[in-house]
């Protein structure tokens, strides 16, 4: 699908191409909210060092990974696995390890793995050069909307940002499982980097979109904050992970929040007079609550967030 052709984010710095680009990325939000972005300012040589640390701490023994294991809650942090072939919903074939990055008051660097001995410092370099890229996003998303440039960085206050390791080992019946289950990010704006194919995205008549990978891309998506803010014009795109029988599959997932006791609210200037706002304001924690409570019974958490409102469909 043409969309998912790596959107060159060097045409932003050239006058004669920023227009371009920028369509590119309002084409891409009106869409599905999904993209892969090159060019994109992070140096490729970081990119790469943190696969390594990645894969070298995957590739410990399992109770060396278990001695940075978090709680198996939503939102926790360290290592975690849940692998699911039988019945068990929802199906699961991952290991992961998740981290809190931003602010620097919540990394708990007792989650933060010792081995490798370089994994630290890599972390902390390459989440520092993962917060321009979003930002500078925000900046093209808002204007494409007719907001000023810093609207949505403003709407989201100071950010928060995690990152989670995700390992998809080989699975033996790769169609009895998926390595994440379909879900829309709860967050504002996801940046994911990917080792090998996997990541889809629903697409029309219920099916799946393959995300190719591109070696030093980027897949962006907007996620529910977004889809708040925009008062339901970008949506958050549902997607998964599956898996397959013959290799072991890893993605880096940087997520950008707003700041916990942040008020979300639909843009005024995207709210039409007569049909009021979609979404209600809320305060981010609520949407974590929730998320950790699973009370969305099947529909999409942001929905539980909808104004019942009989001019909305
Ligand atoms: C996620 C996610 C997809 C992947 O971590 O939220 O959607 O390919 N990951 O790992
Ligand atoms: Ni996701």
């Amino acid at each position: 699908m043409a969309t998912l052709n790596p959107i060159d984010l060097s045409g932003l710095n050239d006058e004669r191409l920023a227009s371009y680009v920028r369509a590119q990325i309002a084409e891409a939000c009106e869409k599905n909210g999904f993209f892969q972005v090159i060019n994109h300012g992070v140096p490729v040589e970081l990119m790469d060092r943190l696969k390594q640390v990645g894969r070298k701490f995957f590739d410990l023994t399992k109770d060396e990974k278990l001695a940075y294991a978090g709680k198996p809650v939503i939102g926790s942090e360290g290592y975690g696995s849940r692998m699911v072939l039988d019945e068990t919903e929802p199906k699961f074939w991952r290991e992961f390890v998740e981290l809190h990055t931003l602010p620097l008051s919540e990394r708990h660097y007792n989650y933060w793995p010792q081995q490798p001995a370089e994994f630290r410092e890599t972390v902390e370099k390459y989440t520092a050069a993962l917060l321009d890229l979003p930002q500078r996003l925000l900046a093209v998303i808002s204007e494409s909307l007719g907001l000023k440039p810093s609207y949505l960085k403003e709407a989201l206050g100071e950010p928060h940002q995690n990152i989670v390791f995700q390992c998809y080992p080989p699975c033996p019946e790769p169609g009895k499982t998926l390595g994440l289950p379909a879900h829309s990010d709860v967050v504002a704006i996801t940046i994911l980097m990917q080792e090998g194919d996997g990541l889809e995205v629903a697409a029309e008549n219920d099916t799946w979109e393959l995300v190719p990978n591109h070696p030093n891309a980027f897949v962006v998506n907007l996620a529910d904050q977004i889809e708040i803010i925009t008062n339901g014009r970008y949506k958050s795109a549902n997607h998964r992970a599956i898996v397959n029988n013959d290799r072991t599959r890893r993605s880096y997932v940087t997520f950008y929040h707003p700041a916990k006791d942040q008020k979300i609210f639909p843009a005024p200037e995207l709210v039409d007079e007569k049909v009021g706002p979609v979404y209600r304001e809320l305060f981010y924690i609520e949407y974590l609550q929730a998320l950790a409570a699973e009370r969305f019974g099947g529909k999409r958490l942001v929905q539980s967030f909808a104004i019942d409102n009989p001019l909305v469909s």
